[in-house]
């Protein structure tokens, strides 16, 4: 406990955290990207930076200000949030994956703004491809004092699409919370449950701000 009462759990640990939308440009003024406030991840780098932990938030773009005492790292589309969690997870001992990752790309971008009604050029029709799954791109190399937490965001069957995440993306942890219609996206409680080999349950309603602190207890008690 420091002067303040406070505990410091995770000092010596390194914790990365991955956070916001990521945004894939079509052309200098247009993009596709998934909703997301970064909410979460940020409360997460806060938490973690408070207990002790050497913190790197890789973020996305959101009208968050960077935490204080948290090194963060600035990215803008999938392949560049991979590169830069890639960097920091080779030395995490907690990994959190709480971005909102865009599962989809434009596979070309224009140099120029595309122009409407001109030769050439229509809008209606994209092609998209699939952008890396970085949560599984990592973890699949985890060391095993590592401990790996990823969210599953779903409208319908949470627990069972956050059961079959947790296999496919070899985490430890996943987090997994009912989206749409006022539930979750930019609000500042959160309602989940925890899914891992061993157990599901579902935790109250509560603020991102605690919900991080409980993500953190739990990483921590894989490491008993
Ligand atoms: N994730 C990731 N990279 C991606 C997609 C997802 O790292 N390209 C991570 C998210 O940060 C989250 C977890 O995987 O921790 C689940 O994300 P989610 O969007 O719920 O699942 P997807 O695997 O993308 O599948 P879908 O959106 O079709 O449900
Ligand atoms: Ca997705």
């Amino acid at each position: 406990l420091d002067e303040v009462g406070m505990t410091h759990d995770l000092a010596g640990r390194r914790v990365l955290v991955t956070a916001g939308p990521t945004v894939e440009p079509l052309d200098p003024v247009r993009y596709l990207t998934n909703r997301s406030s970064g909410k979460t991840g940020y409360a997460l780098a806060r938490a973690a930076a408070r207990r002790g932990a050497e913190v790197t938030l890789v973020s996305g773009p959101v009208a968050l200000s960077a935490p204080e005492g948290v090194r963060t790292v600035h990215v803008e589309s999938a392949r560049d949030m991979l590169v830069a969690a890639e960097a920091a997870f080779a030395t995490a001992d907690i990994a959190v994956f709480s971005a909102a990752v865009a599962d989809v790309r434009p596979k070309e971008v224009a140099a120029q703004k595309l122009k409407k009604g001109t030769e050439g050029v229509d809008l209606s029709t994209i092609e998209l491809v699939e952008n890396p799954d970085i949560l599984a791109t990592l973890a699949v190399r985890k060391r095993p004092e590592q401990v790996v937490v990823g969210f599953a965001a779903e409208t319908n069957d949470v627990i069972a699409n956050a059961q079959k995440k947790l296999s496919t993306k070899h985490a430890d942890l996943i987090v997994g919370n009912e989206v749409g219609e006022g539930r979750a996206f930019g609000t500042d409680d959160n309602e989940v449950w925890f899914v891992s080999a061993e157990e599901t349950y579902a935790l109250p309603l509560m603020s991102k701000d605690r919900l991080a602190d409980e993500i953190l207890d739990k990483a921590l008690q894989f490491f008993k």
